[in-house]
C-alpha cells in the first residue's frame, strides 16, 4: 500500500482575480519611479515578454496562464482524489502574515483543529488582493471549513525532534486569523471547481523570505528602497535535510500523507538583475532540469545568496520537497514549467510516484 504522495503547486495570489488583473503585479512595478524608464518600454522587452504583453497589456496571455495554471492544479486535484489522503502536509511561505516581528521562526509546525476561515474577508487585509474581485465571485461573508489533524501535528513536532530539527509549533493562530496565503490559496486552487477539499491540513510555514520577511514585509518595495535587511532564511540544503527527516517519519507513521510544497518559482518582484521587471527564467530551468534528472546535488549546491539574486525565496519550500523525495528515492511521474514573464512567477507543477511504506 502506498503511504506518501509528493506533489508541488503554486499559489500564485492573481490566479484567485479575473484575468483582466493578473498582469497587476506587473503594472505596479512599471508604476515605480525608481526604475529607469528606458526599461519599462516594451519595445526593449525580450521577445517573450514583448508578446506576451500583446496589444491588451497581457489581458489575453492571461487567459492562456489561467488555462495552464488551471490545468497542472486539476492533475494534482486528480491525484489527491486517488491517493485519499488522511492529511495533507503543505509547505509555503508566510509572508509577514501569521508571523511578524514578535517571532520569526525558520519552519514550524501549525497543529490546529478544524478551522473556519473567511477567504475574501481575510483577504481584505492583504497588501496584494485588498480590494479585489474574484474569479469565483464569491462574497466576503464566504466561509470554509479548513479540517486540521492536531495529533498528526504533534507528532511530527515530536518526530523531528527526535531527528535532530528543534521545530516550532502552534496550537493557534498567532496574527492571522485564518491561514496565510501560501496555505489558504493551495486548498482553494485545489478545489477550482469548488467540489469541496476534505483532506484534514497541517500548514508547515517556511521563513523563505528571510533578508525580507520585516523590513520588506514580505512583498514589493520601490527598487530604491533599501530596508535593514533580517537574518536569512534556512539554506536550500539544511530545508532538503529537513524533508528528509519528514519523509523519513512519514514512511514510520500510521497514516496516509500527501505532501505538497507550494510556491512559484523565481519571482520578478524580487529580482533585482531584472529591475523586478521579469522572474529569472534561466535560473528557474536550471533547477527544474535537475528536478527532471533528479538531480539533488544541483539542488544541494544552490547557495541561498543564489537563491536571493534569482528572486527564487519561495522555491525553498520546494527544497523541503527535493529533500523527501531524495529520501524516499522517488521518481516523478509528471511535472510541468509554465514559463511567463508578465505575471510575475514562473510556475511548476510536479508530481512523484507514491512512495511505499518501507
Ligand atoms: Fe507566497
Amino acid at each position: 500500500m502506498s503511504e506518501v504522495l509528493l506533489a508541488g503547486v503554486t499559489h500564485y495570489p492573481p490566479l484567485s482575480m479575473p484575468d483582466s488583473l493578473m498582469a497587476d503585479i506587473l503594472r505596479r512595478t512599471l508604476a515605480d519611479p525608481s526604475i529607469p524608464q528606458l526599461e519599462k518600454d516594451p519595445a526593449r522587452w525580450p521577445q517573450h515578454m514583448h508578446d506576451e504583453w500583446g496589444h491588451d497589456e497581457g489581458l489575453a496571455s492571461a487567459a492562456v496562464h489561467r488555462a495552464a495554471l488551471v490545468a497542472g492544479l486539476g492533475r494534482v486535484r486528480e491525484e489527491l482524489d486517488a491517493f485519499q489522503p488522511d492529511l495533507v502536509l503543505i509547505w509555503g511561505d508566510d509572508q509577514h502574515e501569521n508571523f511578524h516581528e514578535d517571532l520569526i521562526p525558520p519552519y514550524a509546525v501549525l497543529a490546529y483543529d478544524d478551522l473556519t476561515v473567511l477567504p475574501w474577508a481575510q483577504a481584505a487585509a492583504s497588501a496584494m488582493t485588498a480590494g479585489k474581485a474574484n474569479v469565483w465571485d464569491e462574497p466576503p461573508t464566504q466561509e470554509r471549513l479548513i479540517k486540521g489533524h492536531r495529533t498528526a501535528a504533534r507528532w511530527l513536532v515530536e518526530e523531528l525532534i527526535g531527528e535532530g530539527f528543534d521545530v516550532a509549533y502552534a496550537y493557534r493562530q498567532l496574527h492571522h486569523p485564518g491561514l496565510s496565503h501560501a496555505f489558504l490559496n493551495t486548498v482553494l486552487y485545489l478545489d477550482y471547481e469548488r467540489t469541496g477539499f476534505p483532506w484534514p491540513v497541517v500548514a508547515m510555514p517556511v521563513n523563505c523570505y528571510g533578508r525580507k520577511v520585516v523590513g520588506a514585509r514580505g512583498f514589493m518595495t520601490r527598487l530604491d528602497e533599501h530596508p535593514e535587511p533580517d537574518p536569512p532564511s534556512p539554506s536550500p540544503s539544511r530545508l532538503m535535510a529537513l524533508g528528509g527527516a519528514i519523509m523519513r517519519a512519514a514512511q514510520r507513521s500510521p497514516w496516509r500523507i500527501a505532501m505538497i510544497a507550494s510556491s512559484s518559482w523565481s519571482h520578478a518582484f524580487l529580482c533585482d538583475h531584472t529591475w523586478r521587471l521579469r522572474p529569472d527564467t534561466d535560473a528557474d530551468r536550471n533547477l527544474y532540469d535537475a528536478l527532471v534528472a533528479a538531480d539533488y546535488t544541483k539542488w544541494e549546491s544552490v547557495s541561498l545568496d543564489d537563491v536571493e539574486r534569482a528572486g527564487q525565496q519561495e522555491v525553498l519550500n520546494w527544497c523541503i520537497l527535493l529533500g523527501a523525495a531524495r529520501a524516499a528515492h522517488a521518481e516523478v511521474s509528471w511535472s510541468t514549467f509554465i514559463e511567463t514573464s508578465c505575471f510575475n512567477s514562473n510556475k511548476v507543477f510536479a508530481l512523484w510516484n507514491p512512495i511505499e511504506r518501507t
